[in-house]
């Protein structure tokens, strides 16, 4: 198993700046030289702040709208950078929206990570910036000599990344030898409700500390290569989150809530009760290479002390500290069966193929009882996603 550890990325503790560097750099290469735009954009934290980063460095303003529930350290870091933030109160919906009609004038240009008809280009420069990740992760294993991933586990907010993805494991000629296994907040789980309605829906969503992860209507963008090229999703809740992020720290991997959040959907949807037949269904064995994306650290988002840790609830037990890691990005965590691993796996269902839209548990699951996971595999033919 391994972690690409994205708490240290130009310089900012999350992966997003990967998208905004690449998105600013085009919006801006399309302006007059000398021209000044107020960059606008709404954000759960990381995005906002990726942005607000480069309107700095590139001598423009930029104009932050932040939801409701956000971190304050978040939104203090997103002013730091010399943005003006507008807290919303409301949802990241909500908060998106008022940063379109913000950007509906001369002299502002909309910078958003997701995209809905007529607003696309923007959103493509971000997924484009976001496979340098994948491609560096391509190279980090070669580079340790690691066989291919057979499962590579995303966190999702709008599915930009998961597009990324998706983008990335899906244009290869073995387009289908690596399961892309999504995670969402319970509370937030837009893009496996739509998986499992089978059409793109909003849902409602409520606070989670996987704040980065809190959106209630998945990219129109990245909707259809969500909808084709994933095997699976999984919902998970905040304690499992926490916990993760603390056993990943104890790997010294400063993961945030949504950093731990892969580790949490790993063990929700390869362990516990019925995992047999959910491993059958991505194709994990005991050799199988897992790469976990801890898309933020503790300093983007910390993770709340007062957070219930699920590892003290039965059938749990922590990740026995290996020693002698390399310090590289993409840091290998366990060589061992995913059988070893806890985690407690809970309400689970499957689509036997692509298509079908039934998934028996998936009320209990999008609503959250404790610990309750939903893994649709949508599985289908080998085929690029585009
Ligand atoms: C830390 C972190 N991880 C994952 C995501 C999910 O990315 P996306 O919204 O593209 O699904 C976000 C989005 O803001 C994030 O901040």
């Amino acid at each position: 198993m391994f972690v690409k550890d994205e708490s240290a990325r130009m310089g900012l503790p999350a992966f997003k700046v990967l998208g905004a560097s690449w998105a600013v750099h085009q919006v801006l290469s399309r302006r007059p030289p000398g021209d000044e735009v107020v960059l606008v954009t709404a954000t759960d934290g990381n995005h906002g702040r990726a942005v607000a980063r480069m309107a700095r460095l590139f001598g423009q303003r930029a104009r932050v709208f932040v939801p409701s529930g956000v971190h304050p350290t978040a939104v203090a870091a997103i002013a730091a950078e010399g943005a003006e933030v507008t807290e919303v109160t409301g949802t990241y919906d909500e908060a998106v929206r008022r940063a379109a009609e913000a950007a509906d004038k001369p002299g502002a240009t909309l910078v958003q990570d997701a995209g809905w008809p007529g607003y696309e280009q923007v959103p493509g420069w971000i997924v484009e910036g976001y496979s340098t990740l994948f491609a560096e992760i391509d190279a980090q294993l070669s580079k340790a000599e690691a066989a291919e991933p057979g499962l590579v586990v995303l966190p999702a907010g709008v599915g930009s990344l998961a597009q990324a993805g998706v983008t990335h494991y899906r244009s290869r000629p073995d387009s289908r030898t690596t399961a892309l296994l999504t995670v969402e907040p319970g509370t937030a789980a837009c893009v496996l409700a739509s998986l499992v309605r089978g059409e793109l829906g909003t849902i409602s969503t409520s606070e989670t500390i996987m704040a980065g992860l809190n959106c209630g209507t998945p990219s129109m963008l990245a909707w259809p290569y969500l909808r084709d090229g994933l095997d699976a999703a999984v919902a998970i809740t905040d304690a499992d989150s926490a916990t993760a992020a603390r056993d990943l720290a104890a790997y010294g991997i400063p993961a945030g809530p949504c950093g731990g959040a892969s580790l949490a959907g790993a063990r929700a949807a390869l362990t516990g009760e019925d995992a047999e037949v959910r491993r059958e269904a991505v194709a994990i064995g005991p050799d199988t290479t897992v790469v976990l994306l801890s898309t933020e650290g503790a300093a983007a988002n910390p993770v709340p002390v007062r957070q219930r840790d699920s590892s003290s609830q039965e059938g749990q037990r922590p990740l026995a500290r290996p020693g002698g890691y390399g310090t590289g990005d993409a840091r290998r965590v366990r060589s061992k069966s995913p059988s070893d691993a806890p985690g407690p796996g809970t309400a689970m269902t499957e689509r036997a193929s692509r298509g079908s839209p039934h998934c028996e548990h998936v009320g209990t699951a999008v609503t959250m009882c404790p610990h309750a996971v939903c893994l649709v595999s949508t599985g289908g033919p080998p085929g690029a996603a585009h």
